[in-house]
């Protein structure tokens, strides 16, 4: 009997993420709440959902999230902290992401079902799964069994978080101190299929002169949208894929990129080659532009991936968090 294309897609998402091996060795486990907190993921699930429906972009800012936490000190919710009077200089003061408030809410209504026990780099973990699953269709399980940790530093955003300036061989070498690879690479990158960006990091690619990989209609619309930055106008809002449903999570990141339709240098320079990779991001590139539900699976498995970088679990010092924005003992 034929299988219906969703059912596809979830059980190749499954295996994909059955197959990624990091998180389990990183020591997280599938259902890890299953019996100290049985409501734990439906919970998050019908919180994000309910979101997403209010805000349909808030997918995107869920799974941003979730990619900034673990790329700064492992996925450890030191993204969420406020700063405090000792440590005024948290990572979310440097770069604005959306969310917080978002995350924030879940962790309370999970918090109503069981009090203490589902830690916040969990709640972020799961939030990023579904909002794939609302955003893009696909379903796959998401490990779990993070503790919350008690730093967030500043300055450690700038070292972790790659710059949308940054051509492919920094792209890639970022990406390997956390342990992905390029295949992670080009397949994280799918992300930008959705969400929202600033003019700011748009407007180095259209003045003074148009970035020659760029689409020449492309740009002339985007500057209609965005003013030199003399004029201003930086911080007006953008869609990340300004070509099919900005809303959608979905493989159309790849048609932009081979169409020269993107916003970022680093999404644009997933077409260029490296002595080391040759034309392989390229060859990747096209294939995941041609099979939609193999990037889905891709996509699932290196969530997962991305998921496991640095995580602290039982035999490590963490805690779970009572709010998302503090440690137990704030100081
Ligand atoms: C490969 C290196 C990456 C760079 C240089 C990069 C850079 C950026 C930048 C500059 C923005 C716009 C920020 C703003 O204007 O507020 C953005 C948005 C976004 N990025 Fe990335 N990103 C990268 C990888 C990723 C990955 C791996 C993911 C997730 C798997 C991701 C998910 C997103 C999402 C969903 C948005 C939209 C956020 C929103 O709507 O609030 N990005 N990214």
């Amino acid at each position: 009997m034929a299988m219906a294309p969703s059912k596809v897609v979830v059980l190749m998402a499954f295996m994909a993420a059955a197959l990624s091996s990091v998180s389990m060795a990183a020591g997280l486990q599938h259902g890890f709440y299953y019996s100290s907190c049985p409501q734990a993921e439906d919970t998050v699930r019908n919180v994000v959902q309910g979101m997403i429906n209010n805000d349909p972009t808030m997918g995107a800012a869920f799974v941003r999230l979730f990619f900034h936490d673990c790329f700064v000190r492992g996925c450890d919710a030191s993204i969420l902290l406020d700063p405090t009077t000792s440590n005024p200089q948290t990572e979310k003061t440097t770069i604005p992401l959306r969310g917080y408030d978002a995350v924030n809410k879940i962790k309370a209504a999970v918090e109503a079902v069981c009090s203490r026990v589902v830690s916040c780099a969990d709640i972020l973990a799961f939030a990023a799964r579904d909002s794939i699953v609302a955003s893009g269709g696909f379903n796959f399980h998401m490990p779990s069994g993070r503790l919350d940790g008690f730093r967030s530093i500043a300055d450690e955003v700038f070292q972790g978080i790659p710059s949308p300036a940054f051509q492919l061989q920094e792209l890639l070498d970022n990406f390997a101190t956390k342990g992905l690879n390029a295949e992670d690479l080009v397949v994280l990158s799918g992300a930008h299929s959705f969400g929202l960006t600033h003019c700011n990091f748009v407007t180095p690619r259209l003045y003074p002169t148009v970035d020659p990989t760029m689409n020449a209609t492309f740009a002339a619309a985007l500057k209609k949208v965005c003013p030199p930055p003399r004029n201003g106008g930086g911080f007006i809002s953008v869609s990340n894929n300004r070509v099919t449903d900005p809303n959608k999570l979905s493989n159309q990141f790849y048609h932009n990129v081979a169409s020269g339709q993107v916003l970022f240098t680093s999404d644009q320079t997933l077409m260029d080659q490296t002595p080391t990779t040759g034309n392989k991001t390229a060859a990747m590139v096209t294939d995941n532009a041609a099979n939609p539900i193999a990037w889905m699976a891709r996509f699932a498995g290196a969530m997962v991936k991305m998921g496991g970088i640095e995580v602290l679990t039982r035999t490590d010092p963490g805690e779970v968090r009572k709010v998302c924005f503090a440690t137990n003992n704030v100081g």
